[in-house]
C-alpha cells in the first residue's frame, strides 16, 4: 500500500519551472530519502507534499486520500525543518504541548504524549530548559519531538541535521534511524548528504533540476546507477572516467584496451559505440589482484591519508583519477604506480544520452 502518491506534480514559480510532471510513490512504513545538489527542487517538493506550497498541476495523495487542496493541518503528517523553529520565550515542554493544546486535546493525552515522545528522544533532563539553554543536537531533538508528539504516519524531513558538526550529526542520524524502526512511519527526508542518504534509506531518489533521476535502493544506486549524473553524483571521491569506444569484447580509448569479460550489460548483444567507462576509487587497486587487468602506469600526484585509507590522486588522460589505498601502504608523491583495475566492477555508458550500458 502507498503512504504517499505523487501524480504528475508540476509547480512553477514566477519564472522557474521547478518540478516536471513528477511522480514518486512512497509506501507505507518507508524511509525515502530524497537526494540532490542545492536547488535542484527537493525542499520544494517535500513542502507540496506538506500543503505548503500551492502546485501548478498534479495530485498528491496521502493513505489513498487526494490531499491536494487539503490545508497542511488536515494532512496527517509532521514535519522537521533545518532550522529548528522552536519557540523561544517557551520551555522545552511547553513546544511540545503547545500545538496539541491549541487543537483542544484533553491535558493527560498531552501529558502521555510528551512523556513518551521525550522519553524516546531521551530529551527528559531538558523539559523545563528553554531553547537558548540547549546545544543544537539538543534543540534538533526537540523538534522531532514536537512532530512525534503529534501521533502522524507521515513524517517529513528538510535537512534536519545539516546545522550540526559532524560527529553531532552521525549521533543523531543513529537515533533517526532507530526512531524509524521504532515507530515504523513512513518518512520523507531531504538531504543533500549522500553518506546520510545511503545510510537511513530504504530507497534513494535521486534529483536533477526537478526531475527524479533514479529511485532505487542505496545498493543499487551504488552499484548499478542508471546514467552518468548519478554515478558521479553519488561516491567520494567521484567515479573516474574515460572516454572511448566500446569495440566487441573491449573498452577502447587511444593505446589502450580494457577486457570488458565479466561486464553485465543491461542489454546483451553487439555493442560498438562511443562510451565512458566509469570505476570508482575503491575498486581500482596498485598491486595485482586476482580478476583485475593492468591499466596503466603513473605518477603519483597526490596522497590523501585520512586513517583507515588514503586516497592517492594521478593525472591521466587530462583528469584528476583516484584510487582508494589502505591506509598503512608504503607509496610515496612523485613515484610511479601501476593502476590495476576490476573489469567486474566497471559502469559503462552511452556517450549519447550518457545511460547505463
Ligand atoms: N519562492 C520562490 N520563488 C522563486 N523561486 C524559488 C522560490 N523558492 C525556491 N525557488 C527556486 O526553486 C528551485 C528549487 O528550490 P528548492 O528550495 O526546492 O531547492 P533544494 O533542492 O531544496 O535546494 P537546497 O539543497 O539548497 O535546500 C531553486 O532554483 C530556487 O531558487
Ligand atoms: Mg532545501
Amino acid at each position: 500500500m502507498n503512504s504517499i502518491s505523487i501524480k504528475e506534480l508540476d509547480l512553477k514559480y514566477q519564472d522557474a519551472h521547478v518540478l516536471k510532471q513528477l511522480n514518486l510513490n512512497i509506501k507505507k512504513g518507508e524511509f525515502l530519502v530524497l537526494l540532490g545538489s542545492s536547488g535542484c527542487g527537493k525542499s520544494t517538493l517535500l513542502n507540496c507534499i506538506a500543503g505548503l506550497l500551492d502546485i501548478s498541476a498534479g495530485q498528491i495523495w496521502i493513505n489513498d486520500r487526494n490531499v491536494t487542496w487539503e490545508e497542511p493541518k488536515d494532512r496527517g503528517i509532521g514535519m522537521v525543518f533545518q532550522s529548528y523553529a522552536l519557540y523561544p520565550q517557551m520551555t522545552v515542554e511547553k513546544n511540545l504541548s503547545f500545538g496539541l493544546k491549541v487543537k483542544g486535546m484533553a491535558k493527560g493525552e498531552i501529558r502521555e504524549r510528551v512523556d513518551r515522545a521525550s522519553k524516546i528522544l531521551q530529551i527528559e533532563p531538558l523539559l523545563h530548559r528553554k531553547p537558548s539553554e540547549l546545544s543544537g543536537g539538543q534543540r534538533q531533538r526537540v523538534a522531532i519531538g514536537r512532530a512525534l508528539v503529534r501521533d502522524v504516519e507521515v513524517f517529513l524531513f528538510d535537512e534536519p541535521l545539516s546545522n550540526l558538526d559532524a560527529k553531532l550529526r552521525a549521533d543523531l542520524r543513529v537515533e533517526i534511524k532507530r526512531l524509524h524502526q521504532k515507530l515504523k512511519n513512513t518518512m520523507v527526508y531531504v538531504t543533500h548528504d549522500q553518506v546520510e542518504a545511503l545510510t537511513l534509506a530504504d530507497r534513494i531518489a535521486i534529483m536533477k533540476n526537478g526531475e527524479i533521476q533514479q529511485l532505487s535502493t542505496p545498493a543499487d544506486i551504488y552499484h548499478k546507477p542508471c546514467n552518468l549524473f548519478v554515478a558521479q553524483f553519488i561516491g567520494s571521491p567521484s567515479m573516474n572516467l574515460l572516454e572511448g569506444r566500446i569495440v566487441g569484447e573491449n573498452f577502447v580509448y587511444q593505446d589502450y584496451r580494457v577486457n570488458l569479460m565479466g561486464y553485465e550489460f543491461i542489454n546483451q548483444g553487439d555493442h560498438d559505440e562511443n562510451a565512458f567507462l566509469g570505476i570508482r576509487p575503491e575498486h581500482l587497486a596498485l598491486e595485482p589482484r586476482d580478476g583485475y587487468v593492468k591499466l596503466i602506469s603513473a605518477k603519483i600526484d597526490i596522497l590523501e591519508p585520512m586513517g583507515d585509507e588514503t586516497i592517492v590522486w594521478f593525472d591521466f588522460m587530462g583528469r584528476k583519477w583516484s584510487v582508494k589505498v589502505h591506509g598503512d601502504h608504503q607509496l610515496k608523491w612523485d613515484e610511479d604506480a601501476d593502476i590495476y583495475l576490476d573489469p567486474k566492477k566497471a559502469h559503462l555508458f552511452a556517450k549519447q544520452g550518457e545511460v547505463r550500458l
